[in-house]
């Protein structure tokens, strides 16, 4: 039988979609262009990803979180926890307090410093947590305290540089306005002055340089310039790798290896602002710069590969390790055959893992360096020549200020309560992963 009603015709059917579209809450596309829904309407596939990603393992500290009525025992934690308290019975903490004492009469055979510049380094705060293997000294030659305590003190910081502004009648081979800096672990730096024998400081020659280059040339360029040196005879266009390459000594290392025509392999932790590191690096000098996450993939090591081995290069002789942990394997990896590998830091208190076949089939080294060692076993002679190398880099503007915030010290509106606040301020900036600058503290009066 015919239908007797008329067939609708096109814009009417549209408009009945459309309509019904609204209605029923769908996508009204008359011409049928692509928008995606079809992908949209597929199963989610993440569970089955999240599968195929081995399970991870549970942690004990995770379960006695979540069952703490169990009152399982962490041993871990248990001995961390005990460590921390043995520690806090021994002192050993951040500096409690700033204090004011007189320094002592001058004699025939001491002298009076002012201090102008020191450092935060990562040894001194070791130091303050009881982990370092130089204690500070303890005396009770600092005086009586503001509060009439008679007791034995240590002052922090193991590096900086002062001025001379008294000298004992016998002393002959110092007058006062000579730069100094310190000559052992363990004086005391964090000070505005002290006194000192002539044993304790190094004079130094200020013409060109700066206060930061004078201020931390002891530790950081020193230990670069020695690591360089004492290791592998390095010739132009050799080689050499560092992680902590945006640490004191990797800027030092950067920039002396530079002066020397030595290439560099830089590692540094990845971050967001990563180019502009890499940038500051390479403006220093740094040949290349790859992030640790860079470090394992399979370009990089092409690339590595490639930029080594141009000139008939053997490949990489020597790799400086300041962090240890998974990077400092990752980075002996790249070592040529019969290539040292030292270890300086320990920035991420992990521990150094060596694959058996780096040691039968590569024989590279693995060896450590200290540079107090290294300042204990050598003459002073030896100290003021490595100085003086050092000093001419700078002079010739091959070594540059490192990266630093400097802390102006002893403005005339603070008191002691006031600079300790300070201080904790800075110490905490210079314990920071990722702040990039070195806390300087530049004493004023
Ligand atoms: N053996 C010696 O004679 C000698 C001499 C001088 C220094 N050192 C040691 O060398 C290391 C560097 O000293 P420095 O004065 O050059 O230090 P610094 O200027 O304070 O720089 C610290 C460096 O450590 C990195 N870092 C911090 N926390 C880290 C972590 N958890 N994992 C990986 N990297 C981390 C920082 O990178 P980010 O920007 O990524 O945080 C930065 O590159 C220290 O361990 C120090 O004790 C040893």
């Amino acid at each position: 039988m015919a239908s007797i009603l008329p067939k609708p015709n096109k814009t009417r059917l549209a408009q009945l979609a459309e309509l019904s579209a609204k209605i029923f809450n769908n996508v009204y596309n008359p011409k049928g262009e692509r928008t995606g829904n079809k992908i949209l309407r597929q199963k989610l596939i993440g569970p089955t990803v999240v599968d195929w990603y081995p399970k991870r393992i549970i942690t004990l500290r995770k379960i006695t979180d979540m069952f703490p009525r169990m009152e399982l025992v962490n041993q871990e934690e248990k001995l961390r926890l005990e460590e921390i308290a043995k520690r806090k019975k021994r002192g050993k903490g951040a500096p409690k307090k700033v204090h004011t004492h007189e320094l002592p009469p001058l004699t025939p055979t001491t002298l009076h410093i002012h201090f102008l510049a020191s450092p935060i380094n990562p040894s001194d705060i070791n130091q303050i947590e009881g982990v370092y293997p130089l204690r500070p000294t303890f005396t009770k030659e600092l005086g009586v305290l503001s509060d009439g305590e008679h007791k034995e003190l240590a002052v922090g910081g193991n590096e900086g540089v002062a001025e001379v502004i008294a000298v004992g009648d016998q002393i002959k081979d110092l007058k006062v306005g000579d730069w100094v800096v310190i000559g052992r672990s363990g004086f005391g730096t964090w000070r505005t002055h002290a006194a000192a024998t002539p044993n304790d400081v190094t004079r130094i020659d200020n013409k060109g340089i700066g206060l930061i280059q004078a201020a931390t040339m002891t530790v950081n360029a020193c230990t670069a310039f020695r690591l360089l040196k004492d290791f592998v005879t390095l010739k132009e266009g050799d080689f050499v790798i560092q992680n902590g390459a945006n640490s004191g000594v990797g800027q030092s290392v950067i920039q002396i290896a530079n002066a020397w025509n030595i290439n560099t392999i830089n590692i540094v932790r990845n971050r967001p602002d990563i180019d502009d590191l890499k940038a500051r690096l390479k403006s220093l000098g740094a040949t290349h710069v790859v992030t640790d996450e860079e470090l394992g993939c399979y370009k990089t090591k092409e690339l590595i590969k490639e930029w080594t081995s141009i000139n008939n290069n053997v490949g990489v002789k020597l790799g400086l390790n300041c962090v240890g942990g998974k990077v400092s394997t990752e980075m002996a990896k790249y070592l040529c055959r019969s290539g040292y590998h030292i270890t300086y830091g320990a920035m991420s208190r992990q521990p150094i893992t060596i694959p058996a076949s780096l040691l039968i089939f590569k024989n590279i080294k693995f060896l450590g360096y200290w540079m107090s060692k290294w300042n204990q076993v050598h003459s002073k002679e030896e100290r003021i020549e490595m100085l003086n190398e050092v000093i001419g880099l700078i002079r010739q503007g091959k070594l540059g200020d490192i990266a630093h915030d400097e802390v102006i010290w002893g403005n005339s509106n603070e008191n002691d309560e006031s600079l300790k606040i300070k201080f904790l301020d800075v110490l905490d900036k210079a314990n920071t992963g990722f702040h990039g600058k070195k806390q300087i503290l530049k004493i004023q009066l």
